[in-house]
């Protein structure tokens, strides 16, 4: 893999993802403060503040310093404002995807878009082998951006789903959902 000197930005139709910056913080208090998307991802508390937008800054351009971790933000295109977020966690050549949107957006098939993005940066870009998403069971908008990019169901754990995407899916069979 080439090394990757600056943080990488990804076009699709309707989105750019670029990295979190400092002025970012008041678009990401705006959206993120939302109990519907506290309760589906781990990291963001409820209510979401200040403090808590800043410290996700840090992470990030931490992360990105140790190549750990691609943190992006998803902005609109049409208002080049910022409108949810996406990332990748790395673990060796495996990564761990999350993303959330403001609600306000739900329902335009935008985070499928940016799934198949950042999915595509993954797998040509990072050269990972593997892909997954953890989901609580009842996510069900969340299970649908996953199967509608190709992700497969892979264990359940408790109330959480696992699914996963290889970069070469024809290597095993697991479970598919339907
Ligand atoms: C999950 C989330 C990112 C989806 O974002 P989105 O941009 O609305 O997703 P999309 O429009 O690309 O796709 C959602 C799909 O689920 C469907 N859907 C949405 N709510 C649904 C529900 N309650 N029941 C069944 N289907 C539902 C939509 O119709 C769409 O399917 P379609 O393309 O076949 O019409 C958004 O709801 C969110 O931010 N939720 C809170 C955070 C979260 O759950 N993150 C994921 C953690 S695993």
């Amino acid at each position: 893999m080439k090394p990757l000197l600056v943080f990488p930005e990804l076009h699709t139709e309707r989105l750019h993802l670029r990295q979190l910056n400092i002025d970012d913080v008041d678009a990401l208090v705006r959206h993120a403060n939302n109990p519907r998307i506290a309760e589906n991802i781990l990291n963001i508390p409820y209510p979401y503040r200040e403090h808590d937008a800043v410290f996700l800054i840090s992470f990030v351009v931490q992360g990105f310093k140790e190549r750990k971790r691609f943190v992006f933000a998803i902005i609109d295109k049409s208002t080049n404002a910022l409108i949810g977020e996406i990332s990748l966690h790395l673990n060796g050549n495996m990564a761990q995807m999350a993303y959330w949107l403001g609600e306000t957006f739900w329902g335009q098939k935008l985070t499928t878009e940016a799934v198949a993005a950042v999915l595509q940066f993954g797998f040509e870009r990072l050269e990972l082998e593997l892909i997954y998403a953890e989901c609580h069971e009842d996510n069900i908008a969340s299970h649908k951006v996953l199967l509608k990019n190709g992700f497969l169901k892979n264990r359940t754990m408790g109330k959480v789903i696992q699914f996963i995407k290889e970069a070469n899916q024809s290597r095993k069979s697991p479970e598919e959902v339907s």
